[in-house]
């Protein structure tokens, strides 16, 4: 089984997009039909300005060119990432393990007004310099099966290359001890706090809002 890591334009991603929130669905232990009230959403999300979108595919090694036959993600994601950068070349046998997404953030949209505001009590003028320019990293998930091998990383690392925004914010919801994997990761990766135990409108869960400066070093 190799892997690849690829952005995936829009055109293709509508054509797999319940693949992908299956993937969503799945990583995030949401039940079964979650999907259906998402995909409207994630169709709209692509005609955001800014928007992109990177995957993970776990391609079988019986086909040509399919020459990566390796369990590590670390590996596997130079060959492929050299070999297969066109997003056009998704094998159609590709399974799709891994996606992550987002677009530039602005006022326009709700997730900004709602962490804009927050930020601007906490924070004053440093808060509106913060929401200024910045990329919203709105999903990110692997499949559970194929948690834990670099596979997040790799996406985060492959999305957030060469964008034009200064900044990437997220939000992801509080744990005790930041002890799960995307905690881990964001840490990992830089992120530092911007907004904590943030409540957005008509969810009763705890947020940490997230940030880092770009580019990655
Ligand atoms: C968060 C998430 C996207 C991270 O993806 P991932 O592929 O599991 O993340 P990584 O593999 O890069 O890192 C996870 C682990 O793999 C380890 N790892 C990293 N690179 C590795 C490699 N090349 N080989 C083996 N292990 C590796 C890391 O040490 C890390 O271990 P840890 O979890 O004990 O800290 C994924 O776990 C997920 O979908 N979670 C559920 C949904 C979710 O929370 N989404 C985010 C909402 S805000």
């Amino acid at each position: 089984m190799s892997l690849l890591v690829s952005e995936i334009p829009a055109p293709i991603l509508r054509t797999r997009l319940y693949e992908a929130l299956e993937v969503y669905v799945s990583a995030m232990h949401y039940p079964r039909g979650v999907e259906h009230s998402r995909a409207p959403m994630w169709a709209e999300h692509m005609l955001r300005d800014g928007w992109r979108a990177v995957a993970a595919f776990q391609i079988p090694d019986t086909g040509p060119g399919a020459a990566v036959a390796t369990d590590d993600a670390a590996t596997a994601m130079d060959d492929a990432t050299a070999a297969m950068d066109d997003a056009t070349a998704i094998p159609e046998a590709a399974r799709l393990v891994g996606i992550a997404y987002g677009y530039h953030g602005a006022p326009a949209y709700w997730w900004d007004r709602q962490v804009r505001s927050a930020v601007r009590d906490t924070a004053g003028p440093e808060g509106t310099r913060l929401m200024s320019d910045y990329f919203e990293l709105t999903e990110i998930h692997v499949a559970p099966s194929a948690q834990g091998k670099g596979i997040g990383a790799a996406l985060l690392t492959r999305l957030l290359s060469g964008l034009a925004e200064s900044r990437v914010l997220l939000s992801t919801p509080e744990v005790p001890e930041e002890q799960n994997r995307a905690w881990q990761l964001y840490r990992r990766m830089g992120f530092e706090d911007v907004l904590r135990h943030f409540r957005f409108v008509g969810d009763r869960r705890d947020f940490a809002v997230l940030g880092r400066t770009l580019p990655l070093p």
